[in-house]
């Protein structure tokens, strides 16, 4: 099968943003493209101290409830912790980072720099470590390397189609952006308050959505994040397969969904006649956690987009459960919530 780039614009938008490098508290990149892509279809746009940027739609009425979404933009990296006489950078992982996949890769720097990860000669049958891998940014000392101790880098790769497969870094989680952005779009009208929140720093530990969720004060909130399936050559046993439909989430290993609102979900994914999955995911957790246990305790539950290699630069998902995930949020969003 050819890889085809149909010029389409839900993945130019899907495209744009995984693109965009942003590990976790360097947002600033991804919140501009954000920002411009939704300005004409919300109300009120802020970016709290965080960095969280919040997006209001709709106004709360008689029969409205204040609902926080929750998408994270934040994506795992790599943060230098020493550059050697020679030029070469060690480095800490901001997030779950399996050296595995790091070498031969490529990392791009907030600054422009581009470097490619190196791994040390190691014993034979010995698994490499963190601590092996280095990044080469063509520097020969540490005089003339272009970046230094805290600089921050995302990893780097297109994102390409394969048929109904989309293949891209940080799908995890900017293709819930991507939902969330499409959602609030198709809303035309809403008797609720809508807040839009493209959360910060989630994969250092739900950190954007806390303090979001306490300034937003819903009376319901759902995260929208990417789960991993069970779908590939012997894989964890997990029925969340790609193309099963959006994933209604029942537990993670941070929270425990809200029954109220796991079967609001049901009830509107069959209302549409959209196909859709259950979701018991063993480990992991989402700003779902973060929504439930601001101030008193809030109902909140998790969309989630099945997801093939998660944390890896190569993340697929399919686009029927990307298109589907829209309709289910933006039919859950538009009308009268009864829990
Ligand atoms: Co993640
Ligand atoms: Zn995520």
């Amino acid at each position: 099968m050819k890889n085809e780039t149909p010029k389409d614009a839900l993945f130019a938008l899907i495209k744009s943003l995984v693109e965009t490098p942003g590990p976790s508290g360097q947002e600033h990149l991804i919140r501009e493209v954000i920002k411009a892509e939704i300005k004409d279809y919300c109300d009120e746009i802020v970016t709290d101290a965080l960095g969280n940027l919040i997006a209001r739609k709709g106004k709360k009425t008689a029969d409205g409830k204040r609902v926080m979404i929750s998408a994270h933009v934040d994506e795992i990296g790599v943060m230098i912790t020493h550059v050697d006489e020679n030029g070469f950078a060690r480095f800490i992982t901001i997030g779950g980072v399996n050296p595995l996949t790091c070498i031969g890769g490529r990392v791009l720097f907030m600054n422009g720099v581009s470097g490619v990860i190196g791994v040390e000669r190691l014993e034979p049958n010995t698994m490499p470590k963190h601590e092996n891998l280095f990044i080469d940014t063509g520097a020969t000392s540490v005089a003339d390397s272009p970046v230094k101790v805290g600089d921050v880098a995302g990893f780097y790769r297109p994102a390409v189609q394969m048929g109904s497969r989309l293949v891209a870094k940080s799908m995890d989680d900017r293709i819930a952006a991507v939902v969330a952005i499409e959602a609030m779009k198709a809303i035309k009208t809403t008797p609720n308050e809508l807040y839009f929140v493209f959360s910060v720093q989630e994969e250092v530990g739900l950190r954007g959505a806390t303090t979001a969720a306490y300034g937003v004060d819903p009376d319901l909130g759902l995260a929208v994040d990417v789960t991993p399936t069970g779908d590939t050559p012997k894989s964890t046993r997990r029925s969340v397969a790609l193309g099963k439909g959006p994933a209604i989430k029942v537990r993670d290993s941070s929270f425990i969904a809200d029954t109220r609102i796991i079967n609001w979900m049901v009830k509107e994914a069959e209302a549409q006649k959209l196909p859709y999955q259950m979701e018991v995911l063993e480990a992991g957790g989402t700003d779902g956690r973060a929504i439930q246990m601001t101030r008193a305790g809030v109902p909140a539950g998790c969309l989630s987009i099945a997801c093939r290699y998660v944390h890896s630069p190569s993340e697929m998902v399919d686009r029927a459960d990307v298109e589907n995930s829209i309709k289910l949020l933006a039919g859950l969003l538009s009308k009268k919530i009864v829990l």
